[in-house]
């Protein structure tokens, strides 16, 4: 390489991050005037034209304005609701994330209210046995052979079925993809549709690990606040204006962390405006079936005539989360991306898990497990706003889903809650970590559906007392 070339090209990276470092590390403030071209140049001892490029270039990256004949200005990181990404490297910046919350569901604690599982007691665990015995029955060779990509036939025909009772929808199996749980079916839409500084949209607080996904993917995340009453659409709308998101990421029917639903008049409102601006959905509707006492309102997919919405639903929260299956649902364009990622990621899930899974999808215990499991988690929920009442602390009681969404007074030391928490064997989630933006430090997330009633009481009585004594 021209050694001249490569030169100017060390120094004008040296001078880039020379500002960068100074603006993110706060030494150059908001709408501060940054050194002349001449200035910096003189300072660094490089040439006039190699400061003005590095400029430039941090312009373009929103880091400085340009005021007329008065100089270049640090930009303000004016959006509240948009996440600060590093953005000379997103990437780089995507991998020092941290996810904190697998660090939590790593310690083994007595009482279990950070995972959003439920209860293995309350799985089907007996009735699996008699199908796997009966899949390699009828199917000697289920594990001499791969699925297919797309996911086995049998199983796609049946779910197809399903939705088409269920909503009444016209779908085919082609459009059907059979996913390792929905967390990889969130994973191939982020490999599929995001580059690097793409901006997405996302629902604050939102499921982490959809943070985390999308964050290594590169993506800078707009955030969008949901409330008991859904999203406010204007607001919404002029985000779509100003920040041509290429996705909205969503989670609308027991959404996880809050258990809050949105409304059927939102729903309908989305589809128009994802056709108006061609912005894609992605619906994550984990928790539908998980309500306790009315359905909840049809998925948002079901309103989309135009292909906009990506339609993701998993069955490992009430069937099994071991079997990890879950369904993708799109028209047929964005399915052939899919499945060019699915084939790169493993090829198909595996078969025998879906055939187990087929068998117990289509029997009629479904039906009457769905039916306990509502009850048992309902009872469960109630036993915790039991037990907080007194805290005087405020929730929206959710109508479903596995968890509850609270705040704790202004200021609550959050973090010292969780660490004398676990020196009490207690697990919760703290509201950051479900935060695009990583604020939200009095907010925290309670599961209810992992800990049996007995655990729930007692961990509960005792996940109080810790508070108590902190807020004194
Ligand atoms: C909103 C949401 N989406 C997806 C997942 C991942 O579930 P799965 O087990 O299907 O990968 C979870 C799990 O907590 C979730 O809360």
């Amino acid at each position: 390489m021209d050694k001249t070339i490569e030169h100017k090209d060390y120094l004008f990276k040296k001078v880039y991050d020379y500002v960068l470092h100074r603006i993110e590390r706060n030494e150059w403030k908001e709408h501060e005037k940054i050194p002349s071209v001449r200035q910096l140049a003189s300072e660094m001892n490089v040439h006039r034209l190699t400061v003005l490029k590095a400029y430039q270039l941090l312009k373009k990256h929103d880091k400085v304005y340009v005021k007329d004949k008065a100089g270049y200005f640090v930009q303000s990181i004016e959006t509240k609701h948009l996440e600060n990404l590093n953005q000379n490297n997103p990437i780089v910046s995507a991998y020092l994330q941290k996810n904190h919350l697998s660090e939590i569901h790593q310690s083994a604690v007595s009482y279990q209210f950070s995972q959003a599982l439920i209860d293995p007691n309350l799985l089907p665990n007996h009735y699996f046995s008699d199908y796997v015995k009966k899949v390699f029955d009828l199917y000697p060779k289920v594990l001499a052979t791969y699925s297919t990509v797309q996911g086995d036939l049998e199983l796609r025909e049946t779910l197809t079925q399903y939705f088409i009772n269920q909503y009444k929808t016209h779908i085919s199996a082609d459009e059907l993809l059979i996913t390792s749980g929905s967390q990889q079916a969130i994973h191939l839409i982020a490999q599929t549709f995001i580059k690097p500084r793409d901006v997405v949209l996302f629902e604050r607080p939102s499921y982490s690990a959809a943070i985390d996904i999308f964050k290594a993917q590169g993506a800078q995340i707009v955030t969008v606040d949901i409330q008991p009453e859904g999203y406010d659409l204007q607001q919404l709308e002029l985000y779509i204006q100003q920040y041509k998101p290429r996705l909205f990421y969503l989670n609308p029917t027991f959404h996880n962390p809050t258990g809050y639903t949105v409304p059927v008049e939102q729903r309908k409102k989305l589809v128009e405006l994802a056709e108006q601006y061609r912005l894609l959905l992605i619906e994550d509707d984990a928790y539908h079936d998980i309500y306790f006492d009315e359905p909840p309102p049809p998925p948002i997919y079901t309103y989309d005539s135009a292909g906009t919405v990506i339609y993701i639903r998993s069955f490992c929260k009430y069937i099994s989360p071991g079997l990890r299956i879950a369904t993708v649902i799109c028209q047929s364009s964005l399915m052939n991306a899919l499945l060019t990622a699915k084939s790169l990621a493993d090829n198909g899930s595996p078969l025998l898990n879906q055939k187990i899974f087929l068998h117990y999808f289509s029997s009629l215990r479904l039906q009457q497990h769905l039916e306990k499991i509502r009850i048992a988690l309902q009872i469960r929920k109630e036993i915790m706003e039991e037990e907080l009442a007194i805290t005087g602390w405020q929730w929206t009681s959710p109508k479903g889903g596995l968890n509850l969404w609270v705040q704790l007074p202004n200021n609550f030391p959050t973090e010292l809650l969780l660490s004398k928490s676990f020196e009490q064997n207690i697990s919760f989630v703290p509201g950051q970590v479900c935060d695009p933006l990583k604020q939200l430090s009095s907010w925290i997330r309670l599961s209810y559906s992992y800990a049996n009633e007995k655990q729930l009481k007692e961990g509960l009585k005792r996940f109080v007392a810790v508070a108590q004594s902190l807020a004194k």
